[in-house]
């Protein structure tokens, strides 16, 4: 039996995030530059969010580009910033197919201002569609989001709108970029790398995590459907006991 038919459909995690990971490794293995690996990633993103959507799951967040990632050298990160534009103007007719609304998350104002552009584009675009909330975490890390929340939050009450003993994690979490969003539930981590890497660290307090050696490249729709499957195996007790549970 296949990984899709030992799903549980009334038991599907609302929200699933991905770090996409191995890319590079994956051009490099076939011998071809690490553009090519981030190009196949993309096909791989448009099967997964395409699946994801048919399942039910009601948010898909996608860490397509880091922080951190800004250091890599200055041609991959403009290739990269051109593909984002490229599978974004392509990709909006399917996102308005199947009923998928585009989200962003991170440091925008980084990005350039086409890329910057095109997306908001196409966020006002899906903005109206009612079906998988399809998230890109973009020039983000928990880290820059952390320090700003804790900025707006310290504004806010040097501005007397807010006491100090105020602050609790509604407060907190309402002020971080996914303030309309609710928690991962599952955590996928592609290329075998045993890593959180810097990926919504207060919103992952309490999701499952599971690792594969795949590569995003050759992550296919059944990989997808055996992490569910795995995830559903798995006895969520957010710090309570077994008994508490049942
Ligand atoms: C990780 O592989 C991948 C990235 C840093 C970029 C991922 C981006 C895409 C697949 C494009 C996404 C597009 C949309 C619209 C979401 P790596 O380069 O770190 O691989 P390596 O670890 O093998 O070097």
């Amino acid at each position: 039996m296949g990984y899709k038919e030992q799903i549980q459909l009334d038991r599907i995690p609302r929200h699933v995030a991905i770090i996409m990971d191995g890319n590079g490794r994956w051009a490099k293995r076939q011998g071809l530059a690490r553009m090519f690996g981030h190009r196949r990633g993309v096909e791989t993103v448009h099967n997964i969010t395409e699946v994801a959507a048919e399942l039910g799951v009601s948010y898909l967040t996608l860490y397509a580009f880091s922080t951190e990632n800004w250091n890599r050298p200055k041609e991959e990160v403009d290739a990269l910033m051109a593909l984002l534009v490229d599978t974004i103007v392509k990709e909006t007719p399917t996102l308005m197919k199947n009923n998928i609304r585009l989200q962003a998350i991170g440091d925008l104002a980084r990005l350039p201002k086409v890329t910057y552009d095109k997306f908001l584009s196409c966020i006002e675009q899906t903005s109206g569609n009612t079906g998988l909330v399809l998230v890109i975490a973009l020039s983000y890390s928990a880290r820059w989001e952390i320090i700003r929340s804790t900025q707006m939050i310290a504004e806010a009450v040097k501005e007397g709108k807010m006491l100090v003993e105020d602050i609790n994690e509604e407060v907190v979490s309402s002020y971080l970029t996914t303030s309309d969003i609710p928690d991962p539930d599952l955590l996928i981590r592609t290329s075998g790398e045993l890593r959180i890497s810097n990926f919504l660290l207060w919103q992952l307090a309490y999701a499952e995590l599971y690792f594969t050696d795949c590569l995003w490249p050759e992550f296919t729709n059944e990989e997808f459907y055996h992490a569910i499957v795995d995830y559903q195996h798995r006895e969520r007790r957010f710090g309570k006991t077994s008994e508490q549970i049942r």
